[in-house]
């Protein structure tokens, strides 16, 4: 499919949001998912006790769309989000959305909106962002007994101000998410809480937070947006792991493992205090996700409850490290379709 793209200056898009032409919506009411479809209005119409404004019913999903050297459209793992966005309704009492139509709906939506998917090699995509509510009447503390299930899409660039630079984030003093809470599912209620820690870090300069296991601060957990990667001095990718399964189980994290595996890379997927990296056992780290892809950290401070700590990556302070890079690069190619896809990741539009 080749159409005419729009005329949009793609390099100096920041991860913003741009109205496009088509969102996909679906209702569920009772107890069955609508036919569903898409629509050219991206306003939501709903009564004011909707159960959205106030239990927070919400689930969401992010995933990108990329077009490839020969001009096709492609996305990265749709099933993964299907499942995960299926699994994050479950915890919330709402129903899952089928997730063979999570991915003929993430099809048809990037698809009608083919202009908008930034050109190849252009350093922006696509975003795809699934979301469900519940949309139904609710006061007493109860699931909502309607939802709406929608997708909208928009082109954007980096994440992080100044894409590849290495970021510099902080210790958290707050805590994400609590221990067997809801850390591990991709719910709006999560973000709501990492506004203020997210916005104190910014006045101070840091880019993302980093948070600790809330259970015993010992151990580190993931950031804001984005699981963490350390790398040993030896090579080694470390990955850390929660032991009350509050981090976000994170498609890109897991794709890295496979493919730094892939790259013969020794992997370590267990616990990691925080006193080992602030010992200085590691040489990079970065952040991973969809919108952060893999973003290298530089330092991280620690100015919690006294503490004075300043941690640097000696491979990847000034520029992103070469394990980081090569990751970046492999996933990015596979992505992309320039690397060869072995394992059958990438989705044709
Ligand atoms: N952790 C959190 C808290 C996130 O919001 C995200 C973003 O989706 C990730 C990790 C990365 O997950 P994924 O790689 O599936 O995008
Ligand atoms: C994503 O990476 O898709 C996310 O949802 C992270 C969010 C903080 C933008």
């Amino acid at each position: 499919m080749t159409v005419e793209k729009k005329d949009l200056d793609w390099g100096s898009l920041d991860f913003g949001y741009r109205k496009t032409d088509y969102s996909y919506v679906a209702n569920w009411k009772d107890g069955e998912w609508d036919e569903g479809g898409l629509t050219a209005d991206h306003e939501i119409h709903l009564s004011e006790c909707a159960g959205i404004f106030h239990y927070c019913q919400e689930v969401f999903e992010g995933l990108k769309a990329y077009t490839t050297e020969d001009g096709s459209i492609v996305c990265f793992r749709p099933d993964m989000n299907a499942e995960r966005m299926y699994n994050s309704a479950q915890r919330l009492e709402m129903p899952g959305f089928p997730q063979e139509r999570f991915i003929e709906a993430v099809k048809q939506v990037v698809k009608a909106n083919a202009a908008w998917v930034p050109p190849f090699g252009s350093g922006a995509t696509l975003y795809v962002r699934p979301f469900m509510i519940g949309s139904g009447e609710v006061i007493g503390v109860a699931p909502a007994p309607e939802y709406q299930f929608r997708i909208l899409v928009t082109p954007v660039g980096p994440y992080f101000k100044g894409g590849l630079k290495p970021i510099t984030i902080r210790i958290s003093e707050y805590d994400r998410a609590a221990p067997h809470g809801t850390g591990n599912i991709k719910a709006g209620l999560n973000y709501a809480m990492s506004l203020r820690p997210i916005m104190e870090a910014h006045r101070q300069g840091y880019a993302e937070n980093l948070y600790l296991d809330s259970e015993t601060r010992t151990y580190v957990e993931e950031t804001g947006g984005a699981n963490v990667l350390f790398v040993k001095a030896d090579g080694t990718l470390v990955v850390p792991k929660s032991h009350t399964d509050s981090i976000l189980p994170s498609i890109t994290r897991r794709s890295l493992v496979q493919v730094a595996k892939d790259l013969g890379m020794n992997v370590e997927e267990r616990f990691v205090e925080w006193a080992e990296v602030a010992s200085g056992a590691f040489v990079e780290c970065g952040l991973c996700g969809t919108a952060a892809v893999i973003s290298p950290v530089g330092q991280i401070d620690n100015k919690v409850y006294g503490a004075n700590e300043e941690v640097t990556f000696p491979n990847g302070k000034d520029e992103i490290g070469p394990v980081m890079k090569k990751l970046r690069e492999t996933l990015t190619g596979i992505q992309d379709g320039a690397l060869e896809d072995k394992h059958g990741w990438v989705c044709k539009i």
